[in-house]
């Protein structure tokens, strides 16, 4: 029983994650997008749920697949989707994970109609989307906030501002630099930073093995 119950150290426990792409209409047939497939996110809702957690993924359009009863999945199209989506279900979260790619951008106007064809050039006028991390990190009390980072440059410099800025308990730097890592490939390679700075290195992975870095790092912390 006692094995049991430690090899469960989730159990009765919420976690919250962010997954995949955000769209951003421009009308109603075309969007602002990116690459992300959501493998990331997955791969961290299954070990969350492994370790016993009961898991609300909150994922933009993915192709990826879960079958889990401790996993509850809500689609999202949008940043504001999934803004609105996080914030019902942050309140009683132990963890909350933003794995997701969210448009930094979007269409200031969306029109109602197909754009039609006609000059020579284009412009759409974008604004900010919110930031729903950095409103997680507002609101948070006792969860353990976790945030992504991509950077091409200054990369340990960017994810330690990124980890002060949105009040964050820890921030996986994806590294980029490898040319198995990131977007749309199954491994990864990620650094991870604590708010005591403490730096942590991992070599290229499959995006399950990095989940469980990323779960055994978090274990560490919350039950110190
Ligand atoms: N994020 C979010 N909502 C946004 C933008 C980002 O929740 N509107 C989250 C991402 O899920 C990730 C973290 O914030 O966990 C960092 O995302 P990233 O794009 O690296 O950083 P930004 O703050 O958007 O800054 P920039 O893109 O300029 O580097
Ligand atoms: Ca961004």
């Amino acid at each position: 029983e006692a094995d049991i119950i430690s090899r469960l150290p989730l159990r009765g426990k919420k976690v919250l994650i962010t997954a995949g792409p955000t769209y951003e209409a421009i009308d109603p047939v075309r969007f602002i997008g990116n690459h992300s497939s959501g493998k990331m996110g997955f791969e961290l809702a299954k070990r969350a749920a492994n370790l016993g957690a009961k898991v609300i993924l909150i994922t933009g359009v993915s192709n990826e697949k879960v079958n889990h009863s401790l996993i509850e999945r809500i689609d999202v199209v949008s940043a504001d989707d999934m803004y609105n989506a996080v914030h019902q279900n942050f309140d009683n979260v132990a963890i909350a994970i933003a794995s997701a790619a969210v448009a930094d951008y979007r269409p200031k106007e969306v029109s109602s109609v197909k754009i039609k064809k006609k000059d020579d050039s284009l412009n759409i006028e974008l604004e900010k989307t919110k930031d729903i991390l950095a409103s997680m990190g507002k609101l948070k009390k006792n969860q353990f906030l976790v945030g992504f980072a991509l950077e091409t440059n200054n990369e340990l410099e960017n994810a330690k501002g990124k980890l002060a800025r949105k009040n964050l308990d820890m921030i996986v730097l994806n590294s980029l630099q490898d040319k198995g890592a990131g977007f749309k490939k199954s491994t990864n390679k990620i650094t991870i930073i604590d708010s005591s700075e403490n730096i942590s290195e991992f070599g290229l992975k499959s995006k399950v093995d990095v989940a469980k870095d990323i779960f055994n790092e978090i274990l560490n912390r919350i039950h110190e």
